[in-house]
């Protein structure tokens, strides 16, 4: 199997090809807890000189952005496209048109998926979506590239990853920085324990997110758009929103905020450096949409408090700038969307541009700089081809488990009620690394005109969590066992067993 994959890559000219490179994908998926698959499913990989042939789910932005990657990969072909918006559709059908390329393309993702034409699918639906598509898509013997969160609330993220491994499909996650050769580097070397002990992990998702507006009542669905199809699993309720794409990030029935959004890509740095630990046994969540008052759901402000037993995580989302007015954001230590892993005897501060470990003075001590997250894509490929795990740097647990912290967090907002920032503040003292976050939520606050004692910060309980079985326990259990999965709208349901 290794010579198979060696002989691949090295007729790619241009494509990585590196025994070493494999030595450090094979340590850091089984670090992940990748496992190899059964010798039965690896005979059934798509032959050496053949293409993979891959279809492409949700078209608008991310999706495009995938199809143009996927393209430039030898031995890639893209075979189809799905979207229930027809001009998106007809958009990529005139590009493939224009590269001489022929394009299967499809309105229903199930139609797709009985094409035996279609080896593997790359999910980049809206959030609610992406766990039964990519469940449904391993059920159709196609392997899965599905975009981050890999779910949209904890129970159905935890049947992917059940029917993946019952089907023995290749499954990935879309949380590219586990590819970044820079990132992994700096792992290695705040968990060797050369900056001491870790004390407390901040992650930070400070990015400009504006008002999704306000409407006055039903929006008309533009009618190149089966609406039916788009809802899937979520309620079909009347569009109450001025845009029906990409602002469904900030609908609870859809989206799952910027925690879930941009903050998945940290929160996931988090529980690497923290050595890939499963979600945190307890879990609390403060926060707010401050600042406007629009048709979205979820807060645009939010501390999250990981009680992980390793050290705790305190992460922060804010969408308003550093001062009304101002397009800026705020930074912690240089950091505006990324994380600090602060240490006994120093500290890392990065993301996904690079990053830099520090002394505790702030004196610069060495440099961890990005290679890139371009070949995230090139190792799904690569597993496609030899039905070999060892290329899957984001195995679709590991994708689940980092899913589950925005989720968790989530779940402890929405369980929340409005208090008093002292109120909050007293909590918060008893947190390690959370008091100074709330100081500094507050001064933000401020900053941009808000008035907490007035417009009051939304405090959820600590949640108890069990993270082997996945459910929630002691006094608020109950409560939060509601939100671990939803109310799906037949026919479009995550099955009860994998
Ligand atoms: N990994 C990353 O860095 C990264 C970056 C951007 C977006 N994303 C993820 O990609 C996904 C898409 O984001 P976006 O910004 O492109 O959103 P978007 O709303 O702009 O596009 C989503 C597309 O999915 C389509 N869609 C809806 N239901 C579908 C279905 N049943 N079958 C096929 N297509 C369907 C929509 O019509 C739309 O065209 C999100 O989950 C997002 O989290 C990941």
């Amino acid at each position: 199997m290794v010579c198979c994959l060696i002989m691949q890559t090295s007729s790619h000219a241009g494509l990585r090809a590196a025994i070493g490179r494999r030595e450090f994908l094979h340590r850091s998926a089984v670090a992940a807890g990748a496992l190899s698959l059964p010798a039965s499913i690896r005979a059934q990989a798509p032959g050496a000189n053949s293409d993979i042939r891959l279809a492409v789910l949700g078209l608008n932005s991310k999706g495009n952005a995938h199809i143009n990657d996927f393209r430039k990969l030898p031995g890639v072909r893209i075979a189809a496209v799905c979207d229930p918006d027809r001009s998106l559709l007809a958009r990529e059908r005139d590009e493939a048109k224009k590269l001489g390329q022929d394009l299967a393309v499809y309105t229903d993702l199930r139609k797709l998926y009985e094409s035996s034409d279609v080896d593997a699918v790359c999910i980049a639906t809206p959030n609610h979506w992406h766990s039964l598509a990519a469940i449904w898509a391993c059920q159709a013997g196609k392997d899965v590239y599905v975009e981050k969160p890999v779910s949209h609330n904890i129970s159905e993220g935890r049947r992917l990853v059940e029917v993946a491994a019952k089907t023995g499909r290749i499954v990935m996650a879309g949380t590219q920085n586990r590819s970044n050769e820079g990132i992994r580097a700096a792992v290695e070397y705040v968990r060797s324990g050369q900056l001491g002990k870790i004390r407390v992990v901040r992650g930070f998702c400070y990015k400009r997110r504006a008002s999704i507006g306000r409407v006055a009542g039903p929006q008309p669905v533009p009618p190149e758009i089966d609406y039916d199809l788009w809802c899937g699993p979520a309620p079909k309720g009347p569009l109450m929103r001025a845009k029906l794409h990409y602002d469904w990030h900030w609908v609870w029935e859809t989206g799952n905020g910027d925690i879930g959004n941009q903050g998945i890509h940290e929160l996931d740095l988090c529980r690497w450096f923290l050595g890939n630990v499963p979600p945190a046994p307890r879990v609390m969540c403060a926060g707010g949409r401050y600042g406007y008052d629009d048709d979205a759901t979820t807060p645009n402000t939010q501390i999250a408090f990981y009680d992980f037993a390793e050290a705790p995580v305190v992460f922060e989302v804010r969408g308003l700038p550093a001062k009304s007015g101002m397009e800026t954001m705020d930074h912690y230590r240089g950091v505006r969307v990324g994380i600090v892993v602060e240490c006994e005897k120093g500290y890392y501060a990065g993301g996904q541009g690079g990053g830099w470990i520090y002394d505790n003075d702030g004196g610069k001590v060495r440099q961890f700089p990005a290679s890139g997250t371009g070949d995230h894509g090139l190792h799904f490929i690569e597993a496609v081809r030899s039905r070999d795990t060892k290329t899957i740097t984001a195995p679709i647990e590991c994708g689940h488990f980092s899913s589950a912290l925005p989720h968790l967090a989530n779940i402890s907002y929405r369980l929340g009620a409005d208090r008093r920032p002292g109120e909050v503040r007293e909590l918060m003292q008893g947190l390690p690394g959370a008091l100074d976050a709330f100081d500094r939520f507050g001064e933000h606050a401020a900053a941009n005109g808000v008035d907490l004692s007035k417009d009051k910060v939304v405090l959820g309980p600590m949640l108890a969590f069990d993270a082997a079985k996945e459910t929630f326990t002691g006094e608020t259990g109950a409560a939060a066992n509601a939100f671990l999965s939803r109310e799906y709208r037949a026919p479009y349901v995550v099955p009860a067993k994998a």
